[in-house]
């Protein structure tokens, strides 16, 4: 029989790190910025995305993202956990067993505050749905950038970026930030928040701030 978890006992890797946030708060502008910073340091670092990072993440990715498709919520948990179950099998856990930091820009917590707390699917279903298609994997570190939902929409019209999610209410990105923030409350070790109005060049200084005293 096929083996569908990847390699147990890897909980606990201080390499691991996610970036979160509502839309517009600058998170692939962070992941990038972050992965200069290491990789100057000497560290080997990937950089990867959900949805996505893998072929056929990326194809998902379209279907997810398309204005034109309307979609069910069950279906689209359902698509965001299988991009997820394919990146983590082949692209974050063997990374990660190799030593190499890998700097994700979305994972679980964003379909918690997307499907949770924007959709309003049961938490409970979305957690069991998390451990089963990433068993054991939770990032070291979750940088939450946190910025005003209206502010963020408005730097993303500015980039000319319209896709399915953005298009939604406002109310509906609202209840994410509201996620978000209850559950950086609930985990508080391992979610930080950080003010995402700032530049980003301020940002990526806390950014690094944090992971230098998480990492002492
Ligand atoms: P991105 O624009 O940050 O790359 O993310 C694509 C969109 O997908 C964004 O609106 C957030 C949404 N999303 C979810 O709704 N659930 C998820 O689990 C993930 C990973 C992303």
């Amino acid at each position: 029989m096929q083996r569908i978890n990847p390699q147990p006992a890897i909980q606990g890797l201080k390499g691991f790190l996610s970036f979160e946030g509502t839309e517009g708060s600058g998170k692939s502008t962070q992941v990038k910025l972050l992965s200069a910073y290491l990789k100057n340091k000497g560290y080997n670092v990937l950089t990867t995305e959900e949805p996505g990072g893998t072929k056929i993440g990326l194809k998902i990715r379209e279907i997810l993202l398309a204005p034109e498709n309307s979609m069910n919520p069950l279906t689209e948990l359902l698509l965001y956990s299988t991009s997820r179950a394919q990146h983590v099998r082949e692209v974050i856990y063997p990374a990660l067993m190799q030593g190499i930091i890998v700097a994700t820009d979305r994972f679980t917590d964003s379909t918690i505050a997307y499907q949770g707390y924007g959709r309003g699917i049961d938490l409970s279903v979305i957690k069991t749905l998390n451990d089963i298609v990433a068993p054991d994997l939770k990032p070291f570190i979750s940088f939450l950038l946190d910025i005003d939902v209206q502010e963020g929409l408005t730097r993303n019209i500015g980039a000319q970026k319209k896709d399915r999610l953005e298009l939604e209410t406002i109310e509906f990105h609202n209840r994410v930030r509201k996620g978000y923030l209850e559950l950086a409350k609930e985990e508080s070790g391992r979610i930080k928040i950080i003010d995402a109005s700032k530049s980003p060049d301020k940002v990526s200084k806390k950014v690094i701030e944090i992971l230098e005293t998480a990492w002492l």
